[in-house]
């Protein structure tokens, strides 16, 4: 990859997310000297007025198409690491895998759409080693935080001679705008994206958590030491909902990295228990109000469970295309002065095999699709184009197999804070 003349180009730069991540390029360029990055749109004109709005001037601007493929090899062979915000994924994403992995170029995005990860392992992993590319999926509030903070917990388990046995994430919001507005959670872009999956003919895989983990008997394993629950639950005064914006793709990721790690350190892999969710804090007073929020949050993501299990992929494409018509697309989103007021938590509690308790906290700022995660896939991508600065892997791998537990730390420019504990 020596011959490239630029580190990071950042395709899609003109959504939502990708505003943010070439804001955070501009910032670090700034702060780095010599990072050589650039924006890939399809539209150039489009692109001079969101930059221009935006305070952002990109170093150079490339024209790209994902339905044009040599515009996409023209992108991936000059770069070193492309990340990708051209979503849906499932429709648009494997035209820039392929580019990248024909070019010799690292490949990172923020798809949460399970069965195409499960696709794209299948079709570009052998291809991705034997080229030394990494295809890092799933970059953003899920799934790196979690996947992480998990990595490091297992790393500082097995020092001691230990292996996780049960993980447990909360997420927390700590501040948000105030009063919410409707618009405030999720882009247009990420709904379409969440609607498209309900139209996968293989949406079965999304309440399958061994999906992901590559050796068969494995990946039974996991689906029943760990299997996905979406009720809510109480602990410690906090009402737990399913997790945000879905409950279907950390898992997946999570158990897919333990699995990757257990092969390269040639141990067997035993699966952990897996537990995630949103906590929602509050009064006794508020309790039932609290309980009646997660109620309708569980009762949604039964829904998409019982879609999924139903092995109906007929009804999937109905309901897709009921929901694709019915909801917001593109251009929906938060408004700007609303992203960066927000503070979120995510406590990751492990239990090791000799029953010791170990923490990480993550704090992070900003809001966590658009904002933080804008910034942690920004810095990752700078990791991935720097010599050395991550594990010597390539394939399919999941954001903390690909980036190793020593970049925990470089995340805290992104405004995203690992402590272990
Ligand atoms: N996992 C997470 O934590 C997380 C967080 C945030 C976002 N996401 C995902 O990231 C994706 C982007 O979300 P968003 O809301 O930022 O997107 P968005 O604002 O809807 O923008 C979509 C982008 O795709 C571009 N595009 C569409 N069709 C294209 C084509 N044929 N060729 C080239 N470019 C094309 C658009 O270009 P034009 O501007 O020219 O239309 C635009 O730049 C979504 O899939 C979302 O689910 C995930």
């Amino acid at each position: 990859m020596g011959q490239r003349d630029i580190d990071v180009v950042v395709f899609g730069a003109t959504s939502l997310t990708g505003r943010h991540v070439a804001a955070y390029l501009a910032q670090r360029a700034s702060e780095l000297g010599g990072l050589r990055w650039a924006a890939a749109v399809r539209d150039g004109a489009k692109a001079k007025r969101v930059f221009a709005a935006e305070g952002v001037e990109p170093p150079e601007t490339i024209l790209a198409e994902v339905g044009n493929p040599s515009s996409l090899r023209a992108m991936a062979s000059r770069a070193i690491v492309v990340l990708n915000l051209v979503g849906p994924y499932m429709l648009y994403g494997e035209s820039v895998i392929e580019a990248c992995v024909d070019a010799g170029c690292h490949y990172v995005d923020l798809t949460g759409e399970i069965p195409f990860v499960r696709r794209m392992n299948a079709a570009f992993d052998a291809r991705a080693r034997a080229a030394g590319v990494k295809i890092v999926q799933v970059c953003g509030v899920a799934a790196l935080p979690p996947d992480l903070g998990i990595a490091l917990a297992a790393e500082a388990a097995a020092k001691a001679g230990e292996h996780l046995v049960e993980v447990d994430v909360e997420s927390r919001i700590v501040e948000q705008p105030m009063p919410p507005r409707p618009s405030d959670f999720l882009s247009g872009g990420s709904l379409q994206s969440i609607v498209a999956v309900a139209g996968d003919p293989e949406i079965d895989c999304i309440v399958d958590p061994g999906c992901l983990v590559p050796d068969p008997a494995t990946a039974q394993a996991v689906r029943v030491r760990s299997p996905i629950r979406v009720r809510p639950r109480h602990r410690d005064g906090a009402v737990i909902a399913p997790m945000a914006p879905a409950a279907f793709i950390n898992p997946a990721v999570i158990h897919r990295a333990a699995a990757l790690r257990a092969e390269e350190d040639g141990k067997p892999f035993t699966p952990f228990a897996y537990r995630e969710g949103l906590a929602m804090g509050g009064s006794t007073a508020s309790l039932p109000v609290r309980y009646v929020v997660a109620g309708a949050l569980s009762g949604i993501q039964g829904l998409i469970g019982m879609l999924a299990r139903a092995h109906r992929p007929d009804v999937g494409r109905r309901v897709s295309r009921f929901l694709t018509q019915a909801l917001p697309g593109s251009g929906y989103e938060p408004a700007r002065e609303r992203l960066e007021p927000w503070r979120w938590q995510m406590s990751i509690r492990a239990r090791t095999s000799t029953g010791r308790e170990m923490r990480v906290e993550i704090n992070a700022d900003g809001h966590p699709f658009y904002c933080t995660t804008a910034r942690m896939l920004a810095e990752a991508g700078l990791l991935l184009s720097e010599a050395g600065s991550t594990p010597d892997r390539s394939g399919c791998l999941t954001p903390s197999t690909a980036l190793g537990t020593r970049s925990a730390g470089r995340f805290a420019r992104a405004g995203l804070r690992f402590s272990l504990a």
